[in-house]
């Protein structure tokens, strides 16, 4: 037998319910069987033994940086040609702002970092844009009047500022790479300030 997996994940039951009716489709085919799985949610309890404040590095954002902010440059490294869980995990716990329409008209922008050079850095980007859009966030790319932009042979693209981090995740940013997050932070800086007045 050919077997499938059909793997995913529901809270309410609709995507279940797809699973299932796609399994079902699945065994009308000769020879082929569904194996039906899911994965469990992410646990809250995370977010309650998590200090506010970590051991180094800047502290953790919560919904008023959001809220305050007059634009935003949201990164994630690559996981698998999307952005990374716990960014999403937080993203996820901005409905009130959505609500109220808090980001709306805020310019923003994505930068990510991958192992290797086709590695999914644009499907990164483009995918973290989604929910930003969703909140009517104004997107900002990288025009190509940015010479880095045709000139890198690693990172860097329209979309937003890329790096190739290598296998060991510890190749440094080659000069292109770092021009272009400067160019992006000057960028937004630029349009949050036209957009204020
Ligand atoms: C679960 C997981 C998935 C990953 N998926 C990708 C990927 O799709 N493409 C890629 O090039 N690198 C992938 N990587 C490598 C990371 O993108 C890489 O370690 C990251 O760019 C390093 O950035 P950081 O130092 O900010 O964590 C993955 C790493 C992990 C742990």
């Amino acid at each position: 037998m050919t077997e499938i997996l059909v793997l995913y994940y529901s809270r309410y039951g609709a995507t279940a319910d797809m699973a299932r009716r796609i399994t079902r489709g699945i065994e009308e085919v000769p020879g082929c069987q569904a194996r039906l799985r899911t994965v469990p949610a992410v646990s809250a309890v995370c977010e309650a033994v998590a200090e506010n404040i970590p051991g180094e590095g800047p502290p953790y954002a919560g919904l008023d940086d959001l809220r305050e902010c007059a634009g935003l440059a949201l990164g994630s490294p690559t996981r698998f040609g999307n952005m990374a869980a716990p960014l999403k995990y937080f993203i996820d716990s901005t409905s009130s702002l959505w609500l109220s329409g808090a980001l709306a008209g805020k310019p923003a922008a994505v930068f990510t970092s991958t192992s290797s050079l086709h590695g999914g850095q644009e499907s990164t980007l483009l995918s973290m844009m989604l929910p930003l859009l969703h909140h009517g966030m104004l997107l900002l790319g990288l025009p190509y009047s940015e010479s880095a932009l045709l000139k890198t042979t690693s990172g860097g693209t329209p979309y937003g500022p890329s790096h190739t981090a290598g296998t060991d995740s510890k190749q440094p940013l080659t000069e292109e790479e770092k021009e272009l997050c400067r160019a992006l932070g000057r960028r937004i800086a630029h349009t949050a300030k036209a957009l204020q007045r």
